[in-house]
């Protein structure tokens, strides 16, 4: 089944839409009869914006690594704490979110300019559905800036054009890629992919990401991967404690370094510190 959505509406000159398939931002058609990435991880944030191919498959992952809805949740806690660090710590004002998701709750721009209203926040994703719902993530402070950018990740260069319209690549910017680079495989090198980003930005920026991990509740993480990757258009790939904080190279680990996302500055009582939750998190800084 195809759906066709005309939610994507441009808003006021800092509030942007562009995209490259869809120049107007109206008439975002998207296919519902394959389980897609961003409509699967709604669905375990208790989402509504999910289909039933999505929930089938988010069910059979869930069979196979019980732990998913609470790893997803733990990533999109992660990336409150990640920007309220950002704001109110690193004294960061840009945002370059690539990987988006759909609008939840606390979404970036929620998050930092809540303590920072002059806070300038550039969304980035791929997914049709994500884009058609863009207008969401566009109701931003007035003092500071929201836009949305239809573009994949490997697209680097296109994506800091666009951005340059928003963000100003002379002050610091936080690069935030949380739950996007399992879905890039090493052949397109991730590595690099991170390192065009944080080449283009000044010293003293962050990147904060955070992935599947490959090396906790292996075995049922693998099967979780197996059955997702039977079903999608997209598959992802767990990756080792080692290969994330590679992801790093270059860039100074902030305490605690790499670490199940839970564990990232988290208050000790609220860490759950005897269960794991494969998702690996960081942040870095730019020296
Ligand atoms: C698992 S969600 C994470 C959402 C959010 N960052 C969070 O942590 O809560 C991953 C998002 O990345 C997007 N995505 C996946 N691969 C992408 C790519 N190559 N380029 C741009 N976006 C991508 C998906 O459409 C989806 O919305």
């Amino acid at each position: 089944m195809r759906k066709h959505c005309p939610g994507a509406g441009t808003g006021g000159k800092a509030h942007q839409v562009t995209s490259g398939r869809e120049p107007s931002g109206q008439g975002v058609v998207f296919d519902t009869s394959r389980p897609h990435m961003a409509r699967v991880y709604d669905f375990w944030l208790g989402g509504k914006d999910n289909y039933a191919a999505d929930r089938a498959v988010a069910e059979q992952v869930a069979a196979a690594y019980p732990d998913v809805r609470a790893a997803v949740r733990a990533q999109r806690e992660f990336l409150a704490r990640a920007v309220h660090f950002f704001v109110t710590e690193a004294g960061i004002r840009q945002f370059l979110d690539i990987g988006t998701g759909l609008p939840s709750a606390n979404n970036t721009h929620q998050v930092a300019q809540r303590a920072a209203p002059q806070s300038r926040v550039v969304y980035v994703d791929n997914d049709p559905i994500v884009l058609a719902h863009a207008r969401a993530l566009l109701a931003g402070s007035p003092e500071g800036a929201t836009a949305y950018i239809d573009a994949d990740l490997r697209a680097t260069g296109a994506i800091l054009e666009r951005a340059a319209d928003v963000l100003d690549f002379g002050q610091p910017v936080a690069v935030m890629l949380l739950g996007i680079l399992q879905g890039i495989p090493d052949q397109d090198e991730p590595g690099a992919i991170i390192a065009r980003l944080m080449d283009a930005v000044p010293p003293g920026s962050y990147l904060a990401l955070s992935q599947i991990a490959g090396d906790v509740a292996t075995e049922e993480v693998a099967g979780g991967v197996q059955r997702y990757n039977e079903q999608v258009a997209i598959p992802v790939a767990a990756r080792t404690h080692a290969e994330v904080t590679q992801f790093f190279a270059g860039l100074d680990l902030v305490e605690p370094g790499v670490v199940q996302v839970h564990r990232w500055r988290q208050a000790t009582e609220n860490a759950d510190r005897g269960r794991d939750l494969a998702i690996y998190a960081g942040v870095g800084r730019k020296p």
